[in-house]
């Protein structure tokens, strides 16, 4: 992101990403005041955001920072939160473990973790058994501990998996060493538990997909060239907060180490004045359980931001290779674990996209044929979490739609495929098994359509008994429920129905008189697919509903808790939810669950092609007609500008001619 001064008091300055400055600023404070030891880590830092309520009132505070902190030696973990411009402290919190949960893993638990399990006799043993006896060809992989038991309480644990590499360049998760658990402790640095549940072969078959000769297939022959350019340079600005302008569009973007891109102020203009619709946007969590409830596997859950912190795992974007066209990259400012500045360069790819038609008529009476294309502006992001990539495209198109497209790529998870007809996993290659799991999403948005003060109504198709309104038995519906209190508004998509939720201010009027809206159209794809009284339901109960409604609350931004990693559960929606607060017509926050449920195909394997899932926001009775009437003709590609009548000559009327004689 651009540089600026600290002391710029607006509102975009008070949202923008973070600035070195102030990443350094804050170092240097926690070190004076004693909170960076030798041992401690940064695993968290990001912009503690001002109340929105004053924000929008006008009143813009010097800019604060949350510093999540671990000492690695000790376990001792602080949530900080400083003001570099006060030179001070703000808060600061000590973590009780076993109640609080515990701050995000930090890097160095992933090499630790291979580090002693390689020492442990219990495990060299179990490879032994197994054939394998050199010990440099054996990944380790930590994964995050779920639920812990009595005994492991209040401990920072990793389990552990193997898989086998058999040379530098090999993909080791198509050789996963199965049925052998390892459990560390992070802290004291000590293999806590090994357990050899079974032995199963280790599959063979290489996955090379990187390497061009392995596959031993010749590159697919006759793809041309496609070129995507833009003579006279992309058609939005940026300035060096981050605010977006494009085509009738203003957004603020900028980037989170836990949640990614960040929109704040989302507006459209309508007829010259610019309406609101989004105060905030991101995802606030993400979660993939794993379907496996066999020993070595009921504990997989990965919480790719509350555990992982996704966006710092961000890749620099190549032009070309990731994103082809006119780009705009960003660079994403975030903190390391040192708590010193860290750029990734190129994290954030923003350009325009022909989408194809936006709207075309021909019309026979009036001989007229008329059609605009459409287009949208990109802004995305790609993350590498272990395994798995994924995408992150929010799409802004000129109708007023505002879309979000996960795209979730990779290596699926594997093991040893135990045999026909078991039930919990596919078989992808010879004895190469992939467990089903799910990637469920929480996309947060804070939305103000027209404004600060909204109300959701659930809309869907009903349809009429047959009778005197409806003697034909042909007529149907929109029923209209609105949504009043938190209880009220945990719900389940319904794609039978069409069930949709309008998000309306019922203050601000549009052109007949009803209330500005927009839909959030849900994939309606199934929730989390875990037992209410599981431990996984505990800690990702957010992702058992396609929508919560919250009233918004400064302090409420995790769905799954602020501190996720090793929490026993029940925090965040489910804890907040309680209170069953009012909902109705003021300002609200909407938790959306999106995702996937993933049963592999062979065509997954070695390297999956993208799976998509997200979500549609459409404008609803916000504008008082097609907002993008107003869309020139592509004069560059047709000579009469996309519009033919009957004036404009011979070829028109013969396509008049046939439609007639049809
Ligand atoms: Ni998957």
């Amino acid at each position: 992101m651009p540089h600026q001064t600290t002391d710029k008091r607006t509102v975009s300055a008070a949202l923008a990403s973070l600035r070195t400055e102030e990443i350094e600023a804050c170092k240097a404070i926690l070190g004076r005041e004693g909170l960076l030891g030798e041992n401690t880590h940064v695993s968290y830092f990001g912009l503690a955001e001002q109340d929105k309520r004053e924000l929008l009132a006008g009143t813009v505070a010097p800019r604060r920072f949350r510093a999540m902190l671990i000492d690695m030696s000790t376990g001792v973990s602080h949530d900080v939160v400083v003001c570099p411009d006060e030179g001070r402290i703000v808060t600061v919190k000590l973590l009780d473990a076993t109640v609080d949960g515990q701050v995000p893993v930090v890097l160095v638990e992933f090499s630790l973790v291979e580090e002693v399990v390689h020492t442990d006799e219990r495990w060299l043993e179990a490879m032994r058994k197994r054939g394998l006896t050199d010990v440099s060809r054996l990944r380790v992989n930590p994964m995050t501990a779920g639920v812990l038991r009595d005994d492991e309480r209040g401990r920072r644990l990793q389990r552990c998996v193997t898989f086998l590499q058999k040379t530098p360049d090999d993909l080791g998760w198509a050789h996963p060493v199965d049925g052998v658990l390892a459990t560390v402790d992070v802290v004291t640095g000590e293999v806590v538990d090994v357990v050899d549940y079974a032995q199963l072969p280790v599959p063979e078959e290489d996955g090379n997909f990187h390497d061009p000769a392995w596959s031993g297939q010749p590159a697919r022959a006759g793809i041309k060239p496609i070129e995507i350019t833009q003579p006279d340079g992309p058609s939005f600005t940026i300035d060096e907060d981050g605010v977006l302008n494009w085509l009738g569009w203003s957004l603020q973007v900028s980037f989170d180490q836990r949640e990614g891109l960040v929109f704040h102020q989302v507006s459209v203009e309508d007829g010259g004045v610019r309406r609101p619709v989004l105060y905030r946007a991101s995802i606030a969590e993400m979660v993939v359980p794993y379907g496996d409830p066999g020993p070595q596997r009921w504990f997989q859950n990965f919480f790719d931001c509350g555990e992982y912190l996704l966006g710092g795992f961000a890749n620099s974007l190549e032009l070309g290779c990731d994103c082809v066209g006119d780009i705009t990259y960003l660079d994403a400012v975030l903190a390391d674990n040192a708590g010193n500045p860290r750029t990734v360069p190129q994290a954030i790819c923003i350009h325009e996209e022909d989408t194809g038609i936006l709207w075309k008529h021909s019309d026979t009476w009036t001989s007229s044929s008329v059609s605009r294309r459409g287009r949208r502006l990109v802004v995305s992001f790609f993350v590498t979490v272990g395994n798995y990539d994924y995408g992150f495209y929010w799409y802004f198109s000129l109708d007023g739609t505002i879309e979000l497209e996960v795209k979730a790529t990779g290596v699926v998870f594997t093991s040893a495929y135990p045999g026909e007809g078991y039930p919990y996993a596919q078989q992808l290659a010879p004895g190469l098994g992939a467990p089903h799991h799910q990637h469920l999403f929480s996309a947060r948005l804070d939305m103000t359509v027209g404004g600060v003060d909204n109300a959701v109504d659930e809309l869907e198709a009903a349809l009429v008994p047959r009778g005197p309104e409806n003697p034909t038995g042909s007529g149907f519906t929109q029923s209209v429920t609105r949504l009043r209190t938190e209880l009220d508004a945990q719900r389940l998509a319904d794609n039978t129905k069409g069930r949709v939720w309008l998000v309306s201010n019922p203050s601000v009027r549009g052109r007949l008189g009803g209330p500005v809206g927009y839909v959030l159209y849900p994939e309606g794809k199934p929730v989390l697919l875990a037992d209410e009284e599981s431990d996984i339901h505990r800690r990702a109960t957010f992702s058992s509903k396609h929508l919560w409604v919250t009233p918004y609350s400064p302090d409420e931004n995790y769905p799954a808790g602020d501190f996720v990693n090793l929490h026993p559960g029940g925090a965040g929606l489910p804890a907040w939810t309680a209170a069953n607060r009012d909902v109705d017509n003021t300002d609200i926050v909407l938790w959306h669950t999106f995702g996937l449920t993933h049963f592999p195909r062979l065509e997954d394997w070695p390297v999956m092609p993208v799976d998509s899932t997200g979500f549609v926001l459409k404008p609803h009775n916000f504008f008082g007609r097609n907002p993008a009437l107003d869309l020139p003709g592509s004069a560059a590609h047709s000579e009469h500008g996309c519009e033919h009548s009957p004036a404009q000559g011979p070829e028109h009327a013969d396509n008049a001619d046939n439609e007639e004689n049809q």
